[in-house]
């Protein structure tokens, strides 16, 4: 694919010199609002979210998506997706709150922790959301919270551990032996007819096998063992499943180098596979569920930040920006790549190659390593591409910076969704003990 029509698909273009998010100057924006800050693409969500569930719609129409909230949690995105007609799925009891904040109802949140507390099965129960459990002792603990209760069991799933991951990094293959996450083939039977004999009649089933995956091939073994597994679970115990869910991870091309996830093949490998065998045996007609977060919202998102220091030392050359990995920490996290672009164009200059740093006072702080990029100078402006998943979510106050302000940008407005920091919000929390003071 030809670079400007990479840009392109990431509502990213020059203008007159000046790089463009989804026709708003850059440079404007920086000094409106002041860096570093995130900028959040609205229409591109709609986008991603449209075009995905319409592929689902071609072939089979009971499906929801569910949007995996620990991407990206800010309340102006669960509000767009909300009403784009998405469902959540959610990590923890904060996100869940989060989700009930913008009027999310608990039918449209899954919980899918792990290592849940009987805290966490308790608000579950009492607020009526799914729960996809992560072993059989939850299974236990669940039950006897609705006994105590004295409450009518809800559905329940397990997540199955298929054994087969995928992933862009090994923190994010979430399926495999050694893997923490859900239950292997050999103890699916057993958890499934315990959930009977509890009293439970209502099932689903959930696998998640990892986040960050470019080729769609990869979910192939995986997929593959999973309805096997579950065409044995409904023969041997004789369950029906109201829902089948087949997790996220599906991936984006953050390199210029990279195409978009082919979505022709992620529909034959997963989709077709599903529908194949709901038409073949008898498994009634169960949804199909998929619980992407960073294919929604990655690219809605770049960080605009500016270059402090330019510095050579003899060996490298450095261009020091106002974000680090407080700001963003995929890159000193996962030796993740996102594009850096600077905002304004200069085909004049010399290429050079540089390590873009941030601030944070450690030799690791690198966003991008070994760039190279027209000549940059200090106090220019930089964009950071596809921020918008486990981007401000897996920011933090490191080196005592208090995170950055969100922007929205909607028909061509901008809007300030999330207040910067302040110095204060640095010390709000804590108290001095007596004798200190
Ligand atoms: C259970 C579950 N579902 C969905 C996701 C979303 O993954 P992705 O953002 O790669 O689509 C995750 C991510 O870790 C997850 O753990």
């Amino acid at each position: 694919m030809e670079y400007a029509e990479w840009l392109k698909n990431k509502d990213l273009q020059y203008k007159d010199g000046i790089l463009h998010f989804a026709n708003v100057n850059t440079i404007e924006m920086a000094e409106e609002y002041g860096t570093p800050i995130y900028v959040i693409n609205e229409e591109m969500i709609r986008k991603m979210y449209r075009d995905l569930k319409q592929t689902l719609d071609s072939i089979y129409e009971r499906n929801s998506i569910y949007f995996a909230v620990k991407a990206n949690s800010s309340l102006s995105v669960l509000k767009i997706l909300n009403s784009e007609g998405a469902s959540f799925d959610c990590t923890s009891t904060g996100e869940i709150h989060e989700c009930f904040k913008v009027g999310i109802p608990p039918e449209k949140i899954f919980f899918t922790g792990n290592m849940f507390t009987n805290e966490d099965l308790k608000f579950a129960v009492e607020y009526k959301v799914h729960i996809n459990l992560d072993c059989i002792s939850q299974l236990r603990r669940l039950s006897k919270i609705y006994d105590d209760l004295e409450l009518e069991k809800q559905a329940i799933s397990f997540r199955i551990n298929p054994e087969f991951g995928a992933g862009h990094h090994s923190h994010t293959i979430t399926a495999g032996k050694m893997i923490k996450f859900g239950i292997l083939e050999d103890q699916v039977i057993e958890a499934y007819s315990l959930a009977k004999e509890l009293g439970f009649k209502r099932f689903g089933t959930h696998i998640h096998i990892g986040s960050g995956i470019l080729n769609a091939y990869d979910y192939e073994k995986a997929v593959e063992k999973y309805l096997t597994i579950i065409t044995h679970l409904t023969d041997v115990i004789n369950i029906k499943l109201e829902f089948i869910d087949f997790g996220g991870g599906l991936g984006i091309p953050y390199r210029p180098e990279e195409d978009p996830l082919d979505l022709g093949i992620y529909k034959d490998v997963v989709v077709e596979r599903f529908k194949d065998l709901v038409t073949r045996g008898d498994l009634g007609e169960p949804c199909f569920i998929i619980e992407p977060g960073r294919y929604l919202s990655a690219e809605s998102s770049i960080i605009l930040a500016q270059i402090n220091t330019v510095k050579d030392n003899g060996y490298k050359k450095f261009a020091g920006i106002n974000a680090g990995f407080n700001t963003l920490i995929r890159p000193t996290m996962y030796g993740s790549y996102h594009h850096i672009i600077p905002c304004l164009e200069n085909q004049e200059r010399d290429r050079i190659k540089y390590d873009v740093v941030g601030p944070i006072c450690e030799s690791g702080d690198v966003i991008g390593k070994e760039r190279v990029i027209p000549e940059l100078k200090e106090e220019e402006y930089l964009a950071i591409l596809d921020a918008g998943a486990y981007g401000f979510v897996m920011s933090s106050l490191y080196n005592s910076r208090p995170r950055t302000a969100e922007i929205l940008i909607s028909n061509g407005k901008t809007f300030k969704i999330r207040q910067e920091e302040t110095y204060e919000d640095l010390y709000r929390n804590q108290r001095i003990p007596e004798h200190l003071k």
